[in-house]
């Protein structure tokens, strides 16, 4: 994991739930001066965290601001490869952007750009991403899996299931389902949006770029008015204000397990999970693509992923790319 020091010690606070750190312990532990300690905790106290002096034993973390810190995150990754390195940002254009320029700088597999807040987020079809400083989930995860560049847009689905799995999880009033191909509705309003680049040679993948944009702590007046009747957050959802931090590891830790399955095994494991998590299968729907508009109802998605519409004069017809109406 590529933590700075400062990160190395919150982790080690972290980790130590409540026991006291002393100063020269934490020297010893990382091969530095107990000022240049102290030096790092004040930084972290600047930030927003806050530690407890125990007299004769140390400092206790006793508080931690609502940050999506990289020393935070990784305290709960189970992951060899997803978000061991981490890049953080406090605001930036859109973290797709920079995902662009570190893959093709050679960013590791499995590399996240994270940020409390975008200025030009990007949806899908270039549409505008509202990213709310500091309340939503706005991060690239950088991928080098070894398929070929017609595979990339089942790994569209491969996140939908890991992100669907992911908040079912930790949230027990919370019921996600997905809409293909890849938005997260609750109770059919959206909650989180996926959007997955390319980088690659005509035979050959060598980046996928997924980018994950989650309304977790948002309440309704932070939205736009014209999202207020089609966006939700989780915290709404759930009726409490959530941790990201723990949200965007568990996502880590789902989506390493589900693109390891889909390498090794293909989209058949994939597909059954998606139509588990599916709200669109079985009911009726509007699709409209480039060409047309087709109305009928969704029977079920290939094993490429491609979803399949019954229209009412029997004939099926396949949609690469739409928008979906329920
Ligand atoms: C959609 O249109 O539903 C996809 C939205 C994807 C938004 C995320 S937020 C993080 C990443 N950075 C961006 O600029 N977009 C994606």
């Amino acid at each position: 994991m590529n933590l700075t020091l400062k990160d190395e010690i919150l982790k080690r606070f972290l980790s130590a739930n409540g026991e006291p750190l002393s100063g020269q312990q934490l020297g010893e532990e990382f091969g530095i001066s107990r000022t240049a300690i102290w030096k790092h905790m004040q930084t972290l106290q600047d930030e927003g965290y806050t530690f407890d002096t125990i007299k004769k034993k140390g400092y206790v973390l006793v508080a931690t601001p609502d940050r999506v810190d990289p020393a935070r995150i990784s305290n709960y990754l189970a992951t060899n490869r997803l978000g061991q390195s981490i890049h953080y940002f406090e605001d930036c254009t859109s973290t797709q952007t920079i995902g662009h320029e570190l893959a093709r700088n050679e960013a590791v597999d499995g590399t996240v750009i994270i940020a409390e807040s975008q200025s030009k987020g990007k949806g899908r079809m270039a549409r505008h991403w509202e990213s709310t400083k500091g309340k939503g989930i706005w991060m690239t995860v950088i991928i080098r899996p070894n398929v070929l560049p017609h595979q990339a847009p089942q790994f569209t689905l491969v996140v939908a299931v890991a992100v669907v799995n992911a908040i079912k999880s930790l949230y027990k009033h919370i019921h996600p389902e997905i809409k293909w191909p890849n938005d997260i509705l609750i109770n059919g309003k959206k909650c989180t949006g996926i959007l997955t680049e390319m980088i690659a040679e005509i035979d050959q993948v060598q980046a996928l770029l997924i980018g994950i944009g989650i309304n977790v702590n948002q309440q309704s007046s932070d939205f736009p008015e014209e999202l207020q009747n089609t966006a939700t957050s989780l915290s709404i959802e759930e009726n409490e204000s959530l941790d990201r931090a723990i949200l965007i590891a568990t996502i880590l830790n789902y989506l390493e397990k589900y693109t390891d399955l889909y390498v090794q095994h293909g989209f058949s494991p994939i597909k059954i999970l998606w139509e588990e998590a599916s709200g669109t299968i079985g009911k009726r729907i509007r699709a409209t693509t480039l060409r047309e508009v087709i109305e009928g109802l969704a029977i079920g998605i290939t094993e490429d992923g491609i979803l399949e519409i019954q229209l009412d004069n029997g004939e099926i017809k396949r949609v690469y790319s739409a928008d979906i109406e329920l």
